[in-house]
This record gives structure tokens, C-alpha cells and sequence, in this order.
């Protein structure tokens, strides 16, 4: 048994990886704690595809070798969000020691996403393309736990929405039906303790900023 708001404290996202491979069984019991997710009329929308070995060692070529071609677009933020991004580069970048005008090597940072961070294993979150918004929240409860299982377990993690600029090459290396959408993807691995982003604290907005109580 774990501490629960420990664990939601201990969970932060990894950006590298040792090479130390994921016990199965580890792996398996946050599986199976993640399924027990709550999900609209139940239908358990989330499917999960995992990438190990010369797999996942094949993903990472095909996807590195296209984003280098066609560099990874940044998803579209409306304005009133996008500071929070700015504030997010500036922690990580900072971290690797990275500035804001440091293009190139800010580029071969993002690259990292393709890399999955050194990840030895990565999952692809996916879901029926015909499902919709209250069906990506179950995705997303599922995920969630998923993580939080495996922090508790001493396992570092990663959502990766950047892996979804390139849903074909990934359809095509894992044989993923057209039918589901590729949402994200999910590095799972020991974190590195001596990458100093890896013990970031990113900044919360306080909860009166997120929350509002009505009463009489
Ligand atoms: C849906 C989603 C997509 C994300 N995609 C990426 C990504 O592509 N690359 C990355 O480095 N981090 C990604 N992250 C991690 C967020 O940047 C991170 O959760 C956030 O900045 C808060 O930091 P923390 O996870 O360390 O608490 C993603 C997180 C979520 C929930």
C-alpha cells in the first residue's frame, strides 16, 4: 500500500531516463490498478500500445528521422494560455541550462520527445475516433492512474502529446487500426537522478484561481 497524496507529490514528468529496463511485473500491476479507472457508461475507451526493444528502438528512428524533416509544429494555445507555456520552457530549458535565444539546442531538446527521453518503453494512448470529449476525460482518469501507480512504484513517466504530430508513422511501426486516435504518448522508465530537470517543481496557480464555491 502506498501513500496517496505522497505519490501525487512524488509525480512530476521525467525528460530523462536511465537505460534500466521496467520490471514486467511492476508494470503489470499498475496495469491492472489503472483498468479499475472510472469511464462514461463504462466503456473503458482507453487502449493502450507499448513499444520495448528493437520496437521501440525502430519508433524512435522512423519518428527522429521525420521530425528532423518536418520539425514538430506547437500545438495552438488560445492567448490567455500561452504565458503558462512560456513559463514551462523557461523552467525545463532553464534547468538543462538552456536559454531562450539558444535555438539550436533548443530545437535538439525537443527532438528529445522523439527519443522519449531515453525511455526504455512507450505507450501509445489511443481511443475510437467516433468517441468524444467525456470519453478523452475517462482516457485521461485511466492515464492519470496509470501514472500514479507507477510513481508509487519508484517508476518515472511522461505524457507526450508531442508524439501525436506524427500519428501515421506510428499507425504504421505498431499496426494501429485507422479506427482509433493516437492521443499521446507515455514514456515510462527510472528517472536519471543526476538530470537536473528531473527534480523540477513546476509551478500551480493557486486553487482559488481554479476554483470557485457558490453558495447562498
Ligand atoms: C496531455 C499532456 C501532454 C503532455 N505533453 C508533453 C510533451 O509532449 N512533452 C513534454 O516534455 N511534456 C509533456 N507533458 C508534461 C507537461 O509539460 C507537465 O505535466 C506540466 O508541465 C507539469 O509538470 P509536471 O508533470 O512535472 O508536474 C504533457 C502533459 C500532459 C498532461
Amino acid at each position: 500500500m502506498f501513500d496517496l497524496d505522497q505519490t501525487i507529490k512524488d509525480r512530476h514528468s521525467t525528460r530523462k531516463f536511465l537505460s534500466q529496463p521496467v520490471p514486467r511485473a511492476l508494470l503489470d500491476e499498475a496495469l491492472a490498478l489503472a483498468q479499475l479507472a472510472p469511464s462514461n457508461s463504462n466503456i473503458q475507451p482507453w487502449r493502450l500500445v507499448f513499444a520495448q526493444g528493437g520496437c521501440r528502438d525502430r519508433l524512435q528512428e522512423a519518428l527522429l528521422n521525420l521530425a528532423k524533416q518536418q520539425p514538430p509544429y506547437s500545438f495552438g494555445l488560445p492567448s490567455a494560455f500561452q504565458h503558462y507555456r512560456q513559463e514551462l520552457g523557461a523552467q525545463v530549458y532553464g534547468a538543462m541550462g538552456i536559454t531562450r535565444d539558444d535555438k539550436a539546442n533548443r530545437q535538439l531538446a525537443v527532438l528529445r520527445n522523439y527519443e522519449f527521453f531515453g525511455a526504455p518503453i512507450v505507450g501509445i494512448v489511443c481511443m475510437h475516433q467516433d468517441l468524444g470529449v467525456a470519453d478523452a476525460l475517462s482516457v485521461g482518469m485511466y492515464l492519470q492512474t496509470l501514472v500514479l501507480c507507477l510513481t508509487a512504484r519508484g517508476i518515472g513517466t511522461c505524457v507526450e502529446v508531442s508524439l501525436a504530430a506524427y500519428p501515421e508513422i506510428i499507425r504504421s511501426k505498431l499496426n494501429i487500426p485507422p479506427e482509433l486516435l493516437i492521443i499521446c504518448g507515455l514514456a515510462v522508465g527510472y528517472s536519471d537522478p543526476d538530470f537536473p530537470a528531473n527534480h523540477l517543481h513546476i509551478n500551480r496557480e493557486s486553487v482559488e484561481k481554479n476554483v470557485s464555491f457558490q453558495g447562498d
